[in-house]
């Protein structure tokens, strides 16, 4: 007669013999193989892949388009005084300013020509490859925070005006605080794998049957404006999806919707192109009403600082937005 107990005594010894076959010799070398593979491909697809001296190519600044540039990007919005750093004009983007985002919060850097704490001592590559390509001097990858998915698409001699334009600034001591990103090494590699798909490095090119002025908002909407960033929904690989470019996004505070900027016009929220430019100018204060929350406040302050033309030009871009 089997006993029921003894009998399941032995099917468990069975069942552990055969998990620790599973886990043999063999077996366990072939596991390792596999995990060994799949970091090292994880390590290699994840790896920062800089431009080169080679790239930058030779340039005299224009200072005078280093600073509308400069306006357009919004640069100092994100890399604001830190409010520790008394009797500091806070139009200068002196850094420290904790700006809050999903994985974690940056105090973005001192963009000042400050030698120790500013970039001052930074190479035109290596300012190059942090704005366009997301990486850091030290060879990390940068967190798409800093908009360099559309950057990436402006010519690289206005970044260097950027630059040159930034070296013109009063260098403030402002000293880097690292950011609270939980996991940091780990986030930034896969910040490596997510370039492949999220970060486009084709420039920006003008449609030839288009109007000089179209192009240059065009420009200024796809390159340093970043409009796409927060206007265009995201894939689930939180990749922009170019398919459905500028037809609205989550709303970077969560609430509701970053609006579409397609067919404002037919919509009826704006007569003209140059009513859209006249929001852009004037913001809230001339009684246009979707142009201050999530972040769009400091934008429409940016874009007001632009020459009149570059205003009227955005807003005969966008217009053209069905
Ligand atoms: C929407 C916010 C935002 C805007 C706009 C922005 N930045 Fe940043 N920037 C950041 C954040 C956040 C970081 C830090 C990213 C990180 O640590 O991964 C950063 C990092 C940088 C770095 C590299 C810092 C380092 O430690 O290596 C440089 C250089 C820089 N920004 C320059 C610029 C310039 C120039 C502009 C305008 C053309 C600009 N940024 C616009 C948010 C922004
Ligand atoms: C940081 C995210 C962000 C960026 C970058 C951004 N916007 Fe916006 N935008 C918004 C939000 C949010 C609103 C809605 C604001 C409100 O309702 O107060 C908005 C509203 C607007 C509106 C009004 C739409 C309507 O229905 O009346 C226009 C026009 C606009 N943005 C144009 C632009 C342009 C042009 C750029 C680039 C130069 C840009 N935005 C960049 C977030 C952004």
């Amino acid at each position: 007669m089997a006993n029921p107990a003894r009998a399941a005594t032995r099917n468990s010894a069975v069942r552990r013999a055969e998990i620790l076959k599973l886990f043999s010799k063999r077996n366990l070398s072939v596991l390792a193989l596999l995990a060994a593979l799949g970091l090292g491909a994880f390590w290699l697809l994840s790896a920062p892949r800089p431009l080169s001296a080679a790239d930058i190519p030779q340039h005299t600044a224009d200072l005078a388009n280093g600073e509308k540039l400069y306006n357009a990007a919004g640069c100092r919005s994100c890399h604001k005084p830190s409010p520790d750093l008394k009797d500091v004009d806070a139009n200068l983007p002196a850094g420290g300013a904790p700006l809050k985002t999903p994985v974690g919060t940056f105090y973005p850097l001192n963009l000042t020509p400050d030698a120790e704490t500013g970039i001052g001592n930074w190479s035109d590559l290596e300012f190059v490859n942090a704005v366009q390509r997301g990486i850091s001097p030290e060879g990390e990858h940068l967190i798409p925070a800093l908009p360099f998915t559309s950057y990436a698409a402006m010519r690289t001699e206005d970044i260097l005006d950027i630059r040159a334009y930034l070296a013109t600034l009063p260098a403030v001591k402002s000293p880097e605080r690292s950011a609270d990103l939980p996991l940091a090494f780990v986030v930034r590699r896969g910040i490596g794998l997510w370039k492949w798909i999220g970060l486009d490095t084709a420039k920006w090119q003008p449609d030839p049957a288009q109007s000089e002025t179209w192009n240059r908002g065009s420009y200024l909407v796809n390159g340093p404006g970043h409009c796409a960033e927060c206007h265009t929904p995201r894939n689930i690989a939180m990749a922009r999806d170019n398919a459905k470019a500028f037809q609205g996004g989550p709303h970077p505070e969560g609430v509701g919707k970053v609006p579409s900027l397609r067919s404002l016009i037919e919509r009826g929220r704006y007569k003209d192109a140059k009513d859209i430019a006249s929001a852009l100018q004037y913001g809230e204060m001339m009684g246009y009403d979707k142009v201050s929350s999530g972040g769009m406040g400091q934008v429409q302050t940016n874009i007001s600082k632009l020459p009149e033309a570059d205003i009227q030009a955005i807003g005969e871009y966008i217009a053209s937005l069905k």
